[in-house]
């Protein structure tokens, strides 16, 4: 306890961020360290696992003192530590779970892991102290893409999620295929505000009627499809138009798939979370669907959305206070399921 909070300490190793906060009572934010690899995969067009780990590794130590010494919080004045099991990449996850029980034995405090995908939502509690449960939640990121019902804390039911790649993913290969490189989801989100969206049709693919899952893997194929076509009668490749109709095609359909689940489920309100939760044009466009059915978008500003600390410390502050601990026998768990 410090100044009559509770303290939890957060750490995230789960893919290319070695990141570690303290936060007061679940909401307050006292620090977040955020260790980015971005610079160190970029040349290798991806995230590289066993460099990832590696760095991890010897980040991990001074990314924990450095959020302690900002939250100017000592280990005894920590109540708790919450740490992301999965899901994610396993050699990645090992390292902060290792860390994480490290402390938790050393100072005796309880130990919580933590579904990096709760941590995501979770991230909405740090920006918008008001939010309670029930809520939907639509999770976009590199690896997920789902509408998940959230009656109540620390409670998630999935509805929907994607059946191929996920969202970021998409986009991601997109942006390669047309040479904006990695992370492709912010480099497609700048080029399609120069872009026309309706330039190239791709099809939407909604499935099948009142499903809330989702497929993107065709896309890539489309947009291959249409380079190629373009090179082949030698024309120009518009860039900007490429990467705004894609968006466009993706953004669509999860807006409408998100709002029909709000109104199905009852919820007045939906809270995004993940990376492509800072995409644009998404934004605007849930935003404005949503309006029409009198239902309220919530979502983390960008440095929330991204993979943090502050986030699994704030969820495992709920998920303690619901009564889960975690022993020392915890250990990553790579594919773990969002339920
Ligand atoms: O949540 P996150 O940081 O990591 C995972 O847990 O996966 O999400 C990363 C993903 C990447 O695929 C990245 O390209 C995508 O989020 N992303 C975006 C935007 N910013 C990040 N996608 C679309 N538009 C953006 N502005
Ligand atoms: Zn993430």
């Amino acid at each position: 306890m410090k100044n009559g909070k509770f303290i939890t300490l957060g750490i995230e190793t789960s893919c290319d961020e070695t990141a570690a906060a303290v936060v007061a009572d679940g909401r307050e934010i006292l620090s977040n360290i955020i260790n980015s690899q971005i610079s160190i995969h970029t040349r290798f067009g991806g995230v590289v696992p066993e460099i990832a780990s590696r760095r991890h590794l010897e980040n991990i130590n001074d990314v924990i003192q450095a959020a302690f010494d900002e939250a100017d919080v000592s280990i005894e004045e920590i109540d708790l530590v919450g740490v992301t099991y999965g899901p994610g990449l396993v050699g990645a996850l090992l390292i902060g779970v290792a860390a994480a029980k490290s402390i938790a034995f050393a100072a005796d405090k309880p130990l919580v892991g933590v579904n990096h995908m709760h941590g995501h939502i979770a991230a909405n509690y740090l920006e918008h102290h008001d939010l309670e449960p029930p809520f939907m939640s639509l999770v976009v990121s590199g690896g997920h893409t789902e509408i998940v019902n959230v009656p109540e804390y620390n409670s998630c039911e999935k509805i929907g999620g994607t059946r191929d790649d996920a969202a970021g993913e998409a986009f991601d290969k997109v942006a390669r295929v047309i040479g904006l490189g990695y992370p492709g989801g912010p480099k497609v989100d700048k080029a399609a505000k120069e872009g026309d969206r309706d330039a190239i049709a791709f099809k939407r693919v909604w499935l099948e009627q009142g499903s809330y899952d989702f497929s993107f893997s065709g896309l890539k194929t489309q947009a291959l499809n249409y380079l190629n076509s373009e090179r082949q009668a030698g024309r120009e490749i518009r860039v900007n138009d490429v990467a705004a109709s894609f968006q466009e095609a993706i953004v669509e359909v999860i807006s409408a798939k998100a709002v029909n689940a709000a109104l199905e489920f009852g919820q007045d309100r939906i809270v995004m979370a993940g990376g492509v939760a800072s995409n644009s044009r998404l934004r605007e466009l849930i935003s404005e669907k949503a309006a029409e059915h009198g239902i309220e978008v919530l979502r983390p500003s960008p440095l929330l959305c991204t993979d943090n600390g502050a986030m699994i410390a704030a969820a495992a502050y709920y998920a303690y206070r619901a009564g889960e601990r975690s022993g020392y026998d915890l250990d990553a768990v790579p594919a773990l399921e969002f339920n």
